[in-house]
């Protein structure tokens, strides 16, 4: 299969389980942005955007696709699984900010695919946007494992590059968790509740750091 030949390794003494690989932004991103839509199908966030359950599935492999290529293609990291299971994509230090350009080219995508509840989506772009750190630092900007898979590791193991690099270099790491249920995953791979926030009639968002040197 393609993907198998083109796995490239993760760094130098980080054994992986669950087969995790640095994935290409490019090649791997129909099959990454379907594993994501799966996994946030029932996430508080993309109801509360996508409120019909039908609409939300048909939509989100493409927001995952505009999401994912069009603003975090140039410089994230994207991580994935051999069966494409799960997957989760990292900005890196200096890189968590979405360039104005990137933001113009989005905006048709952004309105076709959550039309009225683009406002929605915005106010709580700016709502979190306010509290982001600005020391340096990597930022996961989404992780999911497709809910067959869900339980077993996979979302720790999507972590732990990332995580480990963050340790070697001694840097934070920061999330914006959309669903409560996954605070005590995030707490057991070190990170902290920050801060709590929400927007009018959304969901609460918890805002988790990661101290240098691990939690
Ligand atoms: C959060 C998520 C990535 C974790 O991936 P995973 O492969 O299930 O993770 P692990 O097996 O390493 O860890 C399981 C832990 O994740 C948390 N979790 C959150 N939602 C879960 C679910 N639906 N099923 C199982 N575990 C879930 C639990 O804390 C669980 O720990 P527990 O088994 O002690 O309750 C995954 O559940 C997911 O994709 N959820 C939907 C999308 C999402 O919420 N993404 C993150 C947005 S901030």
């Amino acid at each position: 299969m393609a993907y198998l030949v083109r796995a490239e390794p993760l760094s130098q003494g980080f054994r992986s389980a669950h087969d995790v690989r640095r994935a290409d932004p490019v090649s791997d991103l129909p099959l990454i942005s379907a594993t994501l839509a799966r996994a946030f199908q029932d996430d508080p966030v993309m109801s509360w955007l996508l409120p019909d359950a039908r609409q939300r599935a048909a939509r989100l492999p493409g927001f995952w696709m505009h999401a994912l290529g069009g603003l975090h293609g140039r410089h994230g990291s994207f991580f994935t699984t051999a069966a494409f299971t799960g997957a989760a994509v990292w900005d890196p230090p200096g890189h968590w900010k979405v360039e104005i350009l990137q933001m113009i080219r989005f905006a048709p995508a952004f309105v076709r695919i959550f039309r009225i509840h683009c406002l929605r989506g915005l106010a709580l772009l700016n709502a979190v946007e306010r509290y982001h750190p600005r020391e340096p630092h990597y930022y996961l900007f989404a992780i999911g494992t497709d809910p067959a898979h869900q339980g077993r590791g996979i979302g720790a193991s999507l972590l732990a590059p990332v995580l480990a690099k963050c340790d070697g270099e001694r840097m934070p790491a920061y999330l914006e968790s959309s669903n409560e249920r996954n605070v005590p995953f995030y707490q057991r791979n070190g990170f902290r509740v920050m801060r709590e926030i929400s927007v009018p009639d959304g969901p609460k968002i918890t805002l988790m750091r990661r101290p240098a040197g691990g939690g």
